[in-house]
């Protein structure tokens, strides 16, 4: 830890009671205000909100998109900024006017799949203070959605898996949807995860066989989340089998360059991903840990091959498309001791470690897209639910939110060191050391915080680790991510009941772990039926962005400002005293 931020320093703020208020609470002495909310107009020419539901897709397509997750700031100068802000899915009961929660027309899905993907947001400082507004009109001001042009790069881009009938040479595609978390590379790209696309295709053909490299991904034929095949072609796995291939990447934008087109980077694999957490390694090359949200998947680990040149951004165009991608195995140690253990990072290349044609896979091409398979092939652990991963700036040690697990301790997801509770209904954070070295095959883990409820479980294992209180009980720990200062900040997206396991925990919030001592305080709740997520900073820590997501996804919510239909938005928080955030 920084040796001039001695750890009880670090938490600067008073922690704060569980709440269950349909608004924002915050710790004393600090302002949470809305900078922007679903449907705003955004680029030029943008129609207003129509708190009713009947904007068009036309109009969806120049407004902020739905359910903001991840987003990353990027500064131009002091006074002016750029933040691109994942729009992840959409809540139709409050995007169509009828209130259904299925599409009934092609125009509904149109503007289901113009709420989707990514807003690119202008932002400028109010006066010269600490508060900052949209900059309107703006020529960075931009919506991709789930219709943009993109293109593949890396070793999958134009393999015969990737082909369709719109695109034979696999090397185009169209759209980004069921953007989780992000990262941010160090030659200022923004990456955007695509997580639950399953849930966007289905085909009515009764008799489809689905492989079993679609169930790998949870491909439900003929029951899908979202009635998107229903109008759209693309999304009927029947007639375009290949489609579903072309989504479960990780997207780079240039935020600042409005005309580029994004590109899906096939060699950090393909599943679902929630974030992807860039560091640099000490010997330069660029590494980036990824988790795979669902129950019993794994975590990755990418390690670039050539080294990031910062002098010289056009030297990194490659380094996300030449590399090696990793898959983690947690060991206990040899002693047993709880909740602490050994281990290592295993390549998924081809040829190697049991990658090769007698096992299913053909080429490099086949083990990334179907990175899932692969993982499973070399052993990799099952895990509860892999979401935010975040790397401790001061020593280097990765931190990642396993959210819950309900499956855990059944047939075929038997306990292990890293995920030790049955029916983990809490989640942890496990967190990895490879001793300084992002690049090192091995590492020595521990588990932050078990999470757990001292309210409803005064003793075992759904108490928690020592660092969980009666003040600070939360479950299902989700984003992720450290201030300067080496701050964490745990923000939740789980069950907001209030009643039996989940007593006395309020709705989600957002906390603040010290990575020394373990204390943790409670920062910030959020809404009604919201989760919170997406966290980024101003360079000067003293304005932090957090999204309000999905309130009132119960029905239960008029956040914000007694809106009609309630509205995902993003917040930013500033600090009466103009300090830095969380000091
Ligand atoms: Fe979109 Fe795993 O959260
Ligand atoms: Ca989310
Ligand atoms: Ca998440
Ligand atoms: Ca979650």
């Amino acid at each position: 830890l920084a040796e001039d931020l001695p750890p009880n320093r670090l938490l600067g703020f008073q922690g704060i009671a569980a709440s269950t208020a349909d608004e924002v609470t915050i710790t004393p002495g600090y302002r949470a205000e809305v900078l922007i909310s679903w449907g705003e107009p955004l680029v030029d020419g943008a129609p207003a909100f129509d708190p009713q539901g009947n904007n068009s897709a036309a109009d969806q397509e120049k407004q902020f998109g739905d359910n903001n997750d991840g987003m990353s700031f990027f500064p131009i100068d002091d006074n002016h900024g750029v933040m691109a802000i994942n729009n992840e899915y959409v809540n139709e009961q409050y995007l169509f006017a009828h209130g259904g929660t299925k599409a009934t027309s092609l125009e509904e899905v149109r503007k289901s799949q113009a709420a989707h993907g990514v807003s690119i947001v202008a932002v400028k400082r109010v006066g010269d203070g600490q508060r900052w507004e949209v900059e309107r009109p703006s020529r960075y001001n931009r919506r991709i959605t789930a219709n943009s042009d993109m293109q593949f790069s890396g070793p999958a881009a134009g393999h015969p898996l990737l082909q369709t009938a719109a695109d034979p040479s696999g090397r185009k595609v169209l759209g980004t949807f069921g953007n989780c978390a992000n990262g941010k590379t160090p030659w200022g790209t923004y990456l955007t995860c695509e997580e639950n696309f399953d849930t966007y295709f289905g085909t009515h053909q009764a008799d489809y066989p689905t492989t079993p490299e679609q169930k790998r991904y949870t491909l439900k034929a003929n029951e899908p989340e979202r009635n998107w095949p229903d109008y759209d072609e693309r999304f009927d796995v029947a007639k375009n089998p290949n489609e579903f291939n072309r989504h479960g990447w990780i997207v780079e934008i240039d935020p600042l360059d409005p005309t580029s087109t994004p590109i899906k980077h096939t060699a950090l694999g393909r599943f679902k991903h929630e974030n992807a957490a860039v560091t640099v390694a000490k010997d330069g090359r660029l590494v980036v840990y990824m988790g795979d949200d669902e129950r019993g998947e794994h975590i990755y680990k990418y390690v670039s091959k050539g080294v990031v040149d910062i002098a010289n951004p056009a030297n990194n165009r490659t380094l996300l498309d030449e590399g090696t991608l990793y898959v983690a195995q947690f060991d206990g140690d040899e002693a047993g001791t709880p909740l602490k253990g050994k281990g290592r990072w295993i390549a998924l290349e081809f040829g190697k470690n049991g990658l090769t044609p007698e096992n299913g896979f053909r080429d490099e091409a086949e083990v990334l897209i179907f990175a899932r398979k692969a993982a499973q092939q070399v052993g990799a652990t099952k895990m509860d639910r892999p979401e935010w991963i975040a790397v401790n700036p001061h020593d280097g040690r990765a931190y990642c939110t396993l959210t819950n697990n309900s499956k855990r301790g059944e047939e075929g997801m038997p306990l292990n060191a890293a995920n030790p509770r049955p029916n983990n209904v809490y989640g942890q954070i496990i967190r990895w050391d490879e001793g300084g070295d992002a690049t090192a095959d091995a590492f020595a883990w521990d588990i932050y915080a078990l999470c757990g409820n001292p309210i409803a479980h005064p003793e075992g294992v759904n108490r928690g680790t020592p660092n969980i209180t009666a003040d600070n009980t939360f479950n299902s720990p989700d984003g992720l991510g450290f201030d300067r200062a080496g701050r964490l900040w745990i923000l939740t997206d789980g069950k907001y009941s209030n009643k039996g396991d989940y007593v006395g925990q309020g709705n989600n919030q957002m906390l603040v772990g010290d990575p020394v001592s373990g204390e943790i305080r409670r920062f910030m709740v959020g809404p009604k039926s919201c989760e919170l997520t997406g966290i980024t900073f101003t360079p000067d820590y003293r304005t932090m962005f957090v999204n309000v997501q999905h309130p009132g996804e119960e029905g239960d919510s008029h956040f914000p400002n007694n809106s009609p239909r309630p509205r995902s938005s993003v917040l930013m928080i500033t600090r009466e005293d103009g300090g830095v955030i969380g000091a």
